[in-house]
Formats: C-alpha cells, structure tokens, sequence
C-alpha cells in the first residue's frame, strides 16, 4: 500500500516511521509512507500556507491553494484509493474502518492545522473527513498516524505470524482477555492455574470467559453485535445473575 501524508510538519511524523513494526513493513516494501510537505506548494513570497478566516475570529485558516496543489500533485490520473482529511468533525476512526482502509491501494491523508483548512480545499480534492476521537487535537498529525498504525499491521505480512491481529480486543469484537508471562508468580500474583495446564480447549474457554466478562464489565454495548454460542449465553447468563441483572 502506498500512503502519501500531506504536512506542514513533515518531522512529526518521521519517528514513528522509523522503529518497530512500521519500519519493518516500511523496509520489506509493504507498505510506503511518502511525507510531502505543503509548504513549497505555496504560490505566496514567502512561502505562507495560512491566513486569517474571513467572517473575523481566532486562529488562522489553512489556504486552499498550497493544499489543492499539493493533493494534485500526488493524485494524479492512476491514484487509486482514498484521499482522507483528518479533523475532529470527521467520521469515527473505528478497528471496522481500519480493516476497510487496509484493502486500498492508496491513501493521501491531509493533516490541517490551526483553525483548520479553507473548505474549499475540502470540497475540491477530500473523499472523508475521518477523526480519531472527540477530542481536538494542534493537528492532524497524530491522527495520520493512528491510520498508518491501524491499517498497516492488518496488511498481510506486516505482522509475523507469532503477532497475529485475529485473536484481540475489537477483531473479535470483544476486549481482549487477561495476558501473562514469566514468572509464574511476581509479587504473590500467581498466574492464573488453568494457563499452565496444557489443556487448549480449557484456556481457550476461559479466555473467551474473561474477553465476556470484560467487555460486559467495560463496554457493554459492544456485546450487542457479538456471535454467540451456547456455552457464550450460558456464561453470559450466570454474569448476569452475579450482577443482580438477570
Ligand atoms: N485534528 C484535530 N483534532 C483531530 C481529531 N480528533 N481527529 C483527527 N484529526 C484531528
């Protein structure tokens, strides 16, 4: 997949392409993030991509000039994918988004600053309006990041097959369940029995037991789209009776 991220502040996001996971996917070709700073595509002297909002109030409003051009410039006939804006209006970044995202041949992710971008650049060359959360961030910088992050490890290779993406919170639709490692015992914690036992269709239920319980403890509203079997409903079912509720 190639993603293209358009930025006044190119080095925000260099760091985080250059460790761990998304180097590694970075370095075998399977994904590519190209940073195009907006900048030199200002038409002005100096180079401005800001200017104060029509109408009068605070902050500045990102000209849609430099923006237009820079979107052009990397979108031409053969782009093939989606072009996103991130902004707190936008729609949900959800783990559903992440997987639709993730089968795309192209991204372009424009990150906006200040008060935001002159609409007229949202209208010309912006598919979705995408958000991270109800929270308003100095940018969308971190935001073009929590994409990257989201999509890559679901594109196949991205992750070894010892860090598979199936078995977690919110693929599965649940939480995940409780992890443990070495020692068996830190700090008077034992590790839960069942999980040395060696018996796989045991821990297999009791974690799908403990993904339940969290996420009926957590968020239940998520249990609403979740697949149940017999043994789920009868787990659920007694849940329920301890919490007083059934
Ligand atoms: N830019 C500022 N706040 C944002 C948010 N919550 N999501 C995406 N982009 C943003």
């Amino acid at each position: 997949m190639r993603i293209k991220v358009l930025t006044i502040f190119p080095e925000m996001l260099r760091p985080m392409l250059e460790a761990s996971i998304l180097k590694r996917a970075i370095d075998a070709g399977l994904i590519e993030v190209e940073l195009v700073d907006i900048r030199p595509f200002s038409e002005l002297k100096h180079k401005n991509t800001d200017d104060y909002p029509f109408g009068g109030g605070p902050g500045m409003v990102m000209l849609a000039q430099p923006i237009v051009d820079a979107v052009e410039s990397c979108t031409g006939e053969a782009f093939r994918g989606k072009r996103l804006y991130l902004s707190p209006r936008g729609r949900t970044f959800t783990q559903k988004m992440a997987e639709e995202l993730s089968k795309e041949d192209e991204l372009l992710l424009l990150c906006g600053h200040y008060e935001g971008v002159d609409q007229r650049a949202i209208d010309l060359v912006i598919d979705e309006e995408v958000s991270i959360g109800d929270y308003v961030l100095t940018g969308g910088e971190l935001g073009a990041l929590v994409i990257i992050d989201a999509v890559a490890r679901l594109i196949p290779g991205v992750l070894g097959s010892d860090e598979s993406s199936e078995d977690e919170s919110f693929s599965s639709g649940l939480l995940e369940y409780p992890q443990y490692t070495r020692p068996r015992e830190y700090r008077g914690l034992a590790v839960p029995d069942i999980l040395l036992s060696g018996d796989h269709a045991k821990i297999a239920r009791w974690r799908r037991d403990r993904a339940l319980e969290l996420t009926y403890q957590r968020r239940p509203e998520l249990l609403e789209n979740i697949e149940m079997d017999k043994k789920d409903r009868i787990f659920m079912q007694a849940l329920r009776e301890r919490h007083g509720e059934a």
